[in-house]
């Protein structure tokens, strides 16, 4: 099992090593621990060279636009060249959060884009309340990559998956309620599924509303074998095997 997708920040945990060990004994074999600013980004590789199943994704979320020190692409652009980073992420356009610069959003997207394409790596896209601008931009940017924690439309998701994104599925799914990310996982094929966490956000049930952890990613892979009446150990070792290839592992 991978979980493609987590940040494991000092300041959210202060229990990493027992983090990694529960990771190990559950059968996850590897984790991305993603950044959204330079800090985390840097923390993240940091945490690659401490544990062996650790990957990392670096990038800037659209947050950064208001935090000149940590929004450097040239500072970025020094840490890609690194066999265990393995996507530019998360990146992306969030017009929840923020309206009023969606332009300068599209300008530090399309810039990290290119530094993806530059140093031949996937993307892990981030988007708020924007797929048709996302999906726009990717489309041009022609690079392939994941859609985390995605939200949007069954019909969306498969236009998604013909430009080379993955779609990653996190607890958001196993959330009453959560109708259209369900009816998104019974209609795509698994072999463009990916598993996340988003740890230490949107934890699974049965512990929703508690903080998360990147081994409750085994809640996210039973959700999908039971909303396609698979079996679970189908769902691990396909969704395994997509992000082995996507990532390059
Ligand atoms: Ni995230």
């Amino acid at each position: 099992m991978i979980d493609t997708h987590c940040h494991l920040e000092k300041e959210d945990y202060d229990n990493i090593d027992e983090i990694i060990d529960t990771c190990k004994k559950d059968g996850i074999e590897k984790l991305i621990v993603s950044g959204h600013d330079l800090k985390s980004s840097v923390e993240a590789i940091e945490l690659t060279k401490k544990y062996d199943i650790v990957y990392a994704s670096i990038g800037f979320l659209p947050d950064v636009l208001d935090n000149i020190e940590n929004n450097n692409i040239l500072e970025l652009e020094k840490l890609i060249d690194n066999d265990k980073v393995v996507a530019i992420g998360e990146i992306g356009l969030d017009y929840h959060w923020y309206k009023d610069n969606k332009e300068e959003q599209k300008e530090l997207l399309i810039k990290q884009l290119y530094l993806a394409k530059k140093y031949n790596k996937p993307v892990v896209i981030h988007s708020r309340d924007s797929i048709s601008d996302c999906y726009n931009i990717l489309k041009e940017a022609n690079t392939k990559g994941a859609m985390h924690c995605y939200s949007g439309s069954v019909e969306m998701a498969k236009e998604f998956i013909k430009i080379g994104f993955n779609i990653s599925i996190g607890g958001v799914s196993t959330f009453k309620n959560s109708n259209t990310i369900k009816n998104v996982i019974k209609e795509i094929p698994l072999e463009y599924i990916l598993l996340e966490t988003d740890s230490p956000y949107l934890t699974p049930e049965p512990f929703r509303g508690k903080k998360n952890y990147p081994y409750y990613v085994k809640y996210v892979a039973m959700k999908i074998a039971e909303i396609k009446g698979i079996d679970v150990d189908m769902v691990v070792n396909t969704t395994t095997m997509n992000a082995t290839k996507l990532f390059d592992f």
